[in-house]
């Protein structure tokens, strides 16, 4: 039997009573696998870096996030679906914002956007919010920040950041967002904002007591020989991949493949 895709009001209620599985998920048949495992699937704009060799996100395009997105919402039936908001898509107007969002939701069908944190972000949730698009927050570390960062850093190390961040999210919460992403931030101070605000907080390099945690899958499932101190590995990936494509290699040149049995 087909199994109720999550709502937001899901992801909403689990603050408090279960903890928030997300991955990103980038795919149709990994989405596949990932979904009755999750609670959420972000089409992350990681998938820059993931599978297309960009060396940043800021090159990562609206079009990119919907191809993906559409490939994810196929494959999946269960989680919530989020699509990132890329890179000069939503910090130009509220205006801006909400036709690339009604492109992302309209052409993907996806239930949520994600945007991370800027001065104008209060204004653009409110206006998307109210417009019936659902939006998740991101606060933090903000990928997208790196060239004015000068790289990426750890969030809530100061007393100056952690007001910061703890306004930050208090000002997303006010304008309407069902979630926020709290990415590379001192443990203590994702726990505070965890405690502090009544939706559900997802950490990634954050605290254990988010209310949810996520991972860039091809991080925790090994397929990348550098990874960062906060991520997990669940899975060897890419020795697997290169152990299988070896063996093919050796059989095809000393015509071991194909058998007979595996001719017509
Ligand atoms: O793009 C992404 O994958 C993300 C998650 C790491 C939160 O934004
Ligand atoms: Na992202």
């Amino acid at each position: 039997a087909a199994i109720r895709r999550k709502t937001v009001k899901d992801i909403l209620k689990a603050k408090g009573h279960h903890k928030l599985v997300c991955l990103t998920a980038y795919t149709a048949p990994v989405a596949q696998i990932l979904d009755e495992h999750c609670d959420l699937l972000l089409v992350g704009d990681s998938v820059g870096m993931v599978l297309h060799g960009l060396p940043d996100t800021t090159a990562v395009t609206l079009d990119m996030m919907i191809m993906h997105g559409k490939a994810v919402m196929r494959g999946s039936q269960n989680a919530l679906v989020v699509v990132d908001m890329p890179f000069g898509s939503f910090e130009e107007s509220p205006q801006a914002a909400y036709r690339n969002a009604l492109r992302v939701m309209q052409e993907t069908g996806c239930q949520a956007v994600k945007l991370e944190y800027n001065s104008a972000a209060p204004e653009t949730i409110r206006f998307l919010v109210d417009r019936g698009i659902p939006v998740v927050a991101h606060i933090g570390l903000r990928p997208q920040y790196l060239h004015v960062e000068g790289g990426y850093k750890v969030a809530g190390k100061s007393e100056e950041s952690r007001k910061e961040q703890l306004e930050c999210a208090e000002q997303v919460v006010e304008a309407g967002a069902f979630c926020v992403v709290v990415e590379g931030t001192k443990d203590e101070v994702a726990r505070e904002i965890s405690d502090s605000i009544p939706i559900p907080t997802i950490g990634i390099g954050a605290s254990v007591d988010c209310d949810g945690q996520i991972l860039v899958t091809d991080d925790m499932l090994g397929m990348f020989d550098r990874t960062p101190k906060f991520v997990r590995i669940y899975a060897e990936l890419k020795s697997q991949i290169e152990t299988g494509v070896k063996q093919y290699a050796d059989d095809v040149r000393r015509e071991q493949f194909p058998a007979v049995d595996e001719t017509y």
